[in-house]
């Protein structure tokens, strides 16, 4: 298991443009991808900050995850996310470590890459995932 960096900060909203021009009046910065995602039922902006991203999550439904978040939360961060060399050996490592997982097995994610989610009440009541990027 080897962490090679946050890959990012995610927040769910309501309205992915009204928060992508938000990011862009206040911090002067913009997307450098935007896609949807059936099989997370969102669609996600990534905004380049140094070398990690902030994702907004916009849910395409309310019975989606980020949608049921939503209707509890309200709009916040949702999960941050590790880069890893590698998601099979990570999901290992962290099965034999007893972590409570949400994947047992990694599911595509944005830009090409293989995620899987570790489950908030593992540690620290933080929902995390690990991005496995294609060609990392
Ligand atoms: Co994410």
């Amino acid at each position: 298991m080897k962490l090679l960096n946050l890959d990012h900060v995610a927040i769910a909203v309501h309205d992915l443009d009204t928060a992508i021009a938000g990011y862009a009046d206040r911090y002067g910065v913009e997307p450098l991808y935007r896609e949807v995602i059936e099989t997370q039922g969102v669609e996600e902006a990534m905004i380049p900050v140094g070398g990690s991203f902030v994702q907004l999550l916009m849910p395409l439904g309310p019975e989606t995850p980020v949608g049921r978040f939503l209707s509890k939360h309200g709009e916040g961060m949702h999960h941050i996310a590790f880069a890893v060399s590698s998601i099979d050996a990570a999901l290992e490592h962290l099965k034999s470590r007893g972590a409570r997982l949400v994947d047992e097995e990694p599911r595509p994610g944005g830009r090409g890459s293989r995620i899987a989610f570790v489950h908030p009440a593992d540690l620290g009541g933080t929902l995390i995932e690990l991005v496995e990027l294609s060609g990392a």
